[in-house]
């Protein structure tokens, strides 16, 4: 087949600082998926990408490129209306567990189609499989009626939506041009437009342990994608949330259900609960629903909602979560207040104690991580405990007490947080 466009030609357009055409868009992201662009062209794009940056049309048409690279869900013959999350990631961020089942406890269906965690992030999927039985693996089938069913579906996403991003962040990966704004963008929307919600409310992370380090960034980030999901005809919605301190008091897999289900109880820490609700309320209002979801979490209904998603995934929602079989405290050095808790560093732990994974193939720890005794504002005495770390390997305890190097602050001035809530864009 003779190709129309040459990758050479697209690559000095976007070295030069020129625009790049739909067609050529369309036409390079088709054909590097064919394999037909070779991968050091393509890196040397991405670079030039990361360099000289895409203007709002080319951002959206290079998303537009990568959802028509596989293939897009269609949700049309449920009766009820579709809506969901995304996150840009954070440390303890366990919000998608109780935050699905609150929203389909109202009627909504949240098709919510996860990864697996890489680096010091934790992933839903890994979460959720510390639960005895339960299965990430479904199919399109299956998810379309536990949908209609329970409402609420937390599952691998399969390798058919946006086949190009795979193949792009994984050179992305390797080339130092992750963090680019239109390629996060246009990466993160292309997969989750392909899920085929009709609404998307993005949670997007500012601080340490976060991609976007200041607001500023974060405030673009969220716009650009606000943007990309209005051309593509997905109402989008997103909030900037604070990430410098972890979210809750529990990091790791087993644990981050644990607390989880104590949101789902009706109990839990204040952040978890303000973040849950928050981005409760924007899902349902975007699906037409105008109530306080506080009120599900309350009654009990969201817990029943939670028990017939992780039932229809073949878990036990009842049984015993695992535990790791070694543990050990870290105390307080001085009497004060916690002033600092460094998100980055408390996931690098977690990560480290076997909570995550270094490579895609490796295994992670269901009972790994990291339980944090003293929050941000909290008085502390020496010797009083700050942390426990959980591990089965107990020489992982050195490596995680390194990165726990300068982790915490403590000091005589109060330092708080009135709320985890810093913008919202739409
Ligand atoms: N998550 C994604 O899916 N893509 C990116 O580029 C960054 C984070």
């Amino acid at each position: 087949m003779t190709e129309k466009f040459d990758a050479v030609d697209i690559i000095r357009t976007k070295r030069d600082r020129e625009v790049l055409s739909e067609h050529q868009i369309a036409w390079v992201i088709d054909a590097y998926t064919r394999g037909v662009v070779a991968e050091e062209q393509m890196s040397a794009l991405a670079m030039a990408i990361f360099l000289n940056g895409m203007n709002p049309d080319e951002i959206s048409q290079w998303t537009q490129a990568m959802i028509n690279s596989g293939e897009v869900m269609d949700f049309s013959s449920l009766t009820k209306p579709t809506t969901d999350k995304h996150s840009t990631g954070g440390v303890g961020d366990k919000i998608t567990l109780p935050l699905a089942p609150l929203v389909a406890s109202y009627g909504v269906a949240v098709p919510q189609l996860s990864g697996r965690g890489l680096g010091h992030t934790g992933g839903t999927l890994d979460k959720l499989e510390a639960i005895p039985g339960w299965r990430a693996n479904l199919s399109n089938d299956e998810i379309l009626a536990q949908l209609e069913s329970v409402g609420a579906v937390i599952c691998a996403a399969g390798s058919g939506l946006a086949p190009a991003d795979k193949k792009l962040y994984a050179l992305r990966d390797i080339t130092s041009t992750v963090e680019s704004i239109p390629l996060i963008a246009s990466s993160i929307m292309s997969k989750k437009i392909a899920e085929g919600t009709d609404s998307l409310i993005l949670d997007v992370k500012v601080g340490s342990g976060a991609f976007m380090k200041n607001l500023e960034q974060a405030r673009q980030l969220a716009t650009t994608m606000v943007e990309i999901g209005k051309q593509a005809g997905t109402h989008t919605v997103a909030l900037l949330t604070d990430m410098s301190v972890p979210l809750g008091r529990k990091i790791g897999n087993a644990l981050e259900v644990e607390e989880s289900v104590e949101v789902l109880a009706g109990g839990g820490p204040a952040d978890v609960v303000e973040l849950t609700v928050a981005l409760a309320r924007e899902m349902l209002l975007a699906a037409g629903v105008d109530v306080d979801p506080t009120e599900n979490l309350e009654n009990g209904l969201a817990m029943d909602s939670w028990k017939a998603m992780i039932r229809a995934q073949d878990g036990d929602p009842d049984a015993p979560l695992p535990t790791a079989k070694h543990t050990e405290t870290v105390v307080a050095e001085s009497d004060g207040v916690i002033s600092g808790l460094d998100a980055l560093k408390l996931g690098y732990a977690s990560w480290k104690l076997g909570a995550g994974r270094a490579r895609k193939e490796d295994p992670v720890q269901a009972g790994a991580g990291v339980t944090i005794h003293a929050h941000l504002g909290e008085p502390v005495k020496a010797g009083q405990a700050l942390l426990t770390l959980h591990t089965d390997d107990e020489p992982r305890v050195e490596r995680a007490k390194e990165s726990l190097e300068g982790a915490i602050t403590i000091s005589t001035m109060a330092s708080t947080r009135d709320s985890v809530l810093l913008d919202r864009i739409s």
